[in-house]
């Protein structure tokens, strides 16, 4: 095995601004062994860098998420149940089958007028005050308002359910994640049990029981939970980056957003842009290797564990052009912020429409939005590319 790099060595400055040191990465090859910073919970791994390699890695079924094929068993699986990102054919095909049967593109599209009322009104509270922090007051409260109306979920403590929300997808310790997920399975054990008892309620949620009643032992009460769990963690967590990452990355670069603002056909570039640029999902769920495999030449042994960047791989200048320029105009087909293969993002519609609907209102209805100071910390950990509080003013 080759040299393992630790990333812990790049101190607080990897988290807020990792593409330096995926460049130098990818300067040395796509493939590379790295040791984890604080508070992730595999402390070696692989890291992908090279934008071929991840598309490949992505797709490739030697590259389980199902532990039990290398003996292991995780915490989110041991406390949720089974659910989509910790699952392989031919679990995962029965479980994405059931889910798009229920969330279908018409679902999302019937949802439009609802998430401009959302936006419209979150707007018309925060206006007034001249200032605010975005990721308070629009980014975080569209999509958990959107993905709990969506699935069902009635009135909940939002500040507590964010907190829990937040430490599983970016935890300060091992022990405040280990509790976050118990109190998220019991939150969601709850809710199932109070719906089933409801009766039919046409909301997505409902539809799944339902589902699990007629058809017998279909979807089983673990993985309604795990689905539920799945649909309400990624549909908001992610999301409120992308709306917060598409500001910042505009308001850094006023000569983007004053293109944008002088014409807003090109509000779907500056989206994508942000997708690619800087991406929600800053590397793939774990993947562990099945069996022995090679990538890039490296050899990957049985049971390792693989992270695949997509930040790093949507900056990869074989791939992109000037990878560090924010570029409205760039043809961006093909990033890897949703992933590829079998567990891309299903919710990829859905956070396409809130992006653009909020980033449109708010461009709209605050003609002089300018940063209000530094953004706050980015999140820790390496899954998620967002920053805590974005203070603007208009
Ligand atoms: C900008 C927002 C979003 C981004 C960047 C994003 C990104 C991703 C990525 C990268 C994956 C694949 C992870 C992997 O292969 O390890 C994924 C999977 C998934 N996403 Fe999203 N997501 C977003 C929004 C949403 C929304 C709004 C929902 C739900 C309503 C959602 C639901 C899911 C689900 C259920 C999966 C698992 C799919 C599977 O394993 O088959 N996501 N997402």
């Amino acid at each position: 095995m080759g040299q393992v790099i630790d990333l812990g060595d790049f101190g607080d400055g990897f988290r807020r601004d990792p593409h330096p040191v995926y460049a130098r990465l990818r300067e040395r090859g796509p493939v590379h062994r790295v040791r984890l910073p604080a508070p992730d919970q595999y402390h070696e791994t692989w890291l992908i860098v090279g934008y071929e390699e991840a598309r490949a890695a992505l797709a490739d079924p030697r590259l389980s998420k199902d532990g039990s094929r290398i003996g292991v068993t995780f915490l989110d699986e041991e406390l949720i149940g089974k659910y989509l990102l910790v699952a392989d054919p031919p679990q995962h095909t029965r479980l994405r089958g059931l889910i798009t049967r229920a969330f279908t593109m018409r679902r999302v599209e019937e949802l439009r007028p609802r998430i401009q009322e959302i936006t419209d009104r979150l707007l018309d509270e925060m206006l007034p005050h001249g200032r605010a922090d975005l990721v308070d007051a629009l980014a975080y409260p569209l999509p958990i308002t959107v993905i709990c109306e969506l699935l069902g979920v009635p009135e909940m403590d939002r500040t507590q359910f964010r907190k829990l929300s937040t430490e599983v997808v970016a935890p300060t310790s091992a022990q405040s994640e280990y509790d976050a997920f118990v109190r998220l399975a019991e939150y969601l054990t709850e809710l199932i049990d109070d719906k089933r008892c409801a009766g039919p309620s046409g909301d997505l949620l409902g539809d799944l029981i339902r589902t699990t009643a007629e058809d017998g032992d279909r979807l089983s009460p673990r993985e309604l939970r795990g689905m539920a769990f799945v649909l309400l963690i990624a549909g908001h967590e992610t999301t409120v980056n992308l709306i917060a990452n598409t500001v910042l990355a505009l308001l850094e670069h006023p000569g983007q957003l004053a293109a944008l603002r002088a014409d807003m056909t090109l509000l779907d570039g500056a989206i994508e842009e942000t997708l690619r640029y800087e991406g929600p999902v800053e590397n793939a769920t774990y993947r562990f290797a099945a069996e022995p495999l090679e990538i890039a030449g490296t050899p990957i042994a049985h049971g390792d564990t693989v992270l695949i960047g997509l930040s790093a791989a949507d900056r990869d200048p074989a791939r992109c052009p000037d990878p560090d320029r924010f570029d409205i105009r760039r043809d961006n087909r093909g990033h890897l912020a949703f992933g590829h293969g079998i567990h891309y993002c299903l919710g990829a519609p859905l956070a396409r429409l809130e992006a653009r609907t909020a980033v449109r209102s708010l461009l709209d209805r605050a003609p002089a939005l300018t940063l209000d100071g530094p953004p706050g910390d980015w999140l820790p950990g390496m899954l998620m590319r967002g920053v805590r509080s974005l203070p603007v003013r208009w």
